[in-house]
């Protein structure tokens, strides 16, 4: 029987310059894809199929449901530009319950809506919030879960109590790009046979592991899907990527494996933080939020030691750090770094023991409207 740390994770020697900014698979995707890829590498003179047909098929098998309730997209990064075309126009307004993935109010403010922020409560969006914001000219709500960049999650009671509320000619979008790491992986399908006008957004960057290839895929009612269909370009998906995500799909196995290893690395990971006494918020993904002081100082610090972090500031978390969560060497130069860094300079916090979630610094009210 393999033990969960059995999966050889492709790391870099101490000299080189490890990436932990983007929340990408470090144990890269499964080698059933890569074969795939490699097989499938002379064919690139042809063009893909024109839907993903044969994945999207698959799809459809996977989540036991019919073909019609899926489209595939250049990345979900695609699928939120193309939604946000249709359901972002001027004079409409999107909220968007904030720290969130950015691109959800970029791709609105592009298609001309007003965005509205809501904030959080103890790390979680809050709900109440959104739903006080909600006004007639209010046509989609963009929601994260788990979200990025806090690594938390909204359980499935709270969501379905929160939808039930929102009107049914608004439309919802529940991005699940991390869906395969959180405690909850069916609760995008399941929301989607209580509610019509959602959406459910996943993608094959993330435990998949296939950010390089570009390729997510919304699920929806047939009505809606063939909204959002109507926005994209023909052959929006390329061949490799169809075929890599049809293996990678198909080896079930290599996903649950690296969903065993990010328990096991985030485990040690957590102890190393807790000796350490670096606050953090709990994760519910292959990322986690760090609290530094300063978000800025600490990422520039960690660049000497070869680490490349993402610092918060844009997201308004001036004093955090995103930090991906990789295999055990990758940790201990993390741990080893940060440590160093922590006993040099004084605005790196030592947390009281033991370690606590860090104080959130958003208020539960509207943030700002732009
Ligand atoms: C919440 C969230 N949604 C979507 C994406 C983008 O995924 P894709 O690579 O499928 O465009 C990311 C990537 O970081 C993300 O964090």
């Amino acid at each position: 029987m393999m033990a969960a740390t059995d999966l050889v994770p492709r790391v870099e020697n101490a000299a080189y310059v490890v990436d932990l900014a983007n929340n990408e698979n470090l144990m890269g995707p499964s080698p059933l894809a890569i074969e795939a890829i490699q097989r499938e590498a002379a064919q690139v003179y042809r063009y893909p199929d024109i839907d993903g047909t044969p994945l999207l098929d698959a799809l459809a098998e996977h989540y036991e449901t019919e073909t019609e309730h899926f489209m595939l997209g250049n990345g979900s990064n695609e699928l939120i530009d193309l939604i946000a075309r249709q359901w972002a126009r001027p004079g409409t307004e999107v909220i968007v319950p904030s720290p969130s993935f950015l691109p959800y109010g970029s791709a609105s403010q592009r298609a001309g809506a007003k965005i509205i922020r809501t904030g959080l409560r103890d790390w979680h969006f809050d709900l109440d919030a959104v739903v006080d914001m909600i006004c007639e000219k209010t046509s989609l709500i963009i929601l994260g879960n788990p979200n990025n960049p806090t690594g938390t999650e909204i359980d499935r009671g709270t969501l379905e109590h929160w939808l039930a509320t929102i009107p049914e000619d608004i439309l919802v979008v529940l991005d699940e790009a991390y869906a395969e790491y959180s405690s909850d992986q069916g609760l995008g399908l399941a929301l989607l046979k209580q509610r019509e006008n959602l959406i459910v957004l996943r993608t094959f960057s993330k435990a998949y592991g296939l950010a390089g290839l570009r390729i997510g895929y919304a699920i929806g009612s047939p009505d809606l899907i063939r909204i959002v269909q109507s926005q994209r370009q023909q052959f929006n998906v390329n061949r490799l990527a169809h075929t890599a995500a049809l293996a990678a799909l198909k080896d079930q196995d290599y996903l649950l494996r690296v969903l065993g290893n990010n328990v096991v690395f985030k485990r040690i990971l957590y102890a190393g933080l807790s000796d350490l006494r670096i606050a953090h918020v709990p994760s519910f993904t292959n990322f986690i939020l760090l609290y530094c002081g300063y978000a800025l100082a600490t990422s520039e610090a960690l660049k000497t030691y070869r680490l490349l972090v993402k610092p918060l500031e844009r997201f308004g978390l001036h004093e955090f750090i995103r930090v991906t969560i990789g295999p055990p060497e990758t940790i201990e130069r993390l741990l080893i770094a940060l440590k160093e860094i922590q006993s040099e300079q004084s605005w790196f916090p030592v947390s009281e023991c033991p370690v606590s979630v860090p104080k959130q610094p958003c208020s539960g009210e509207k943030l700002w409207r732009y």
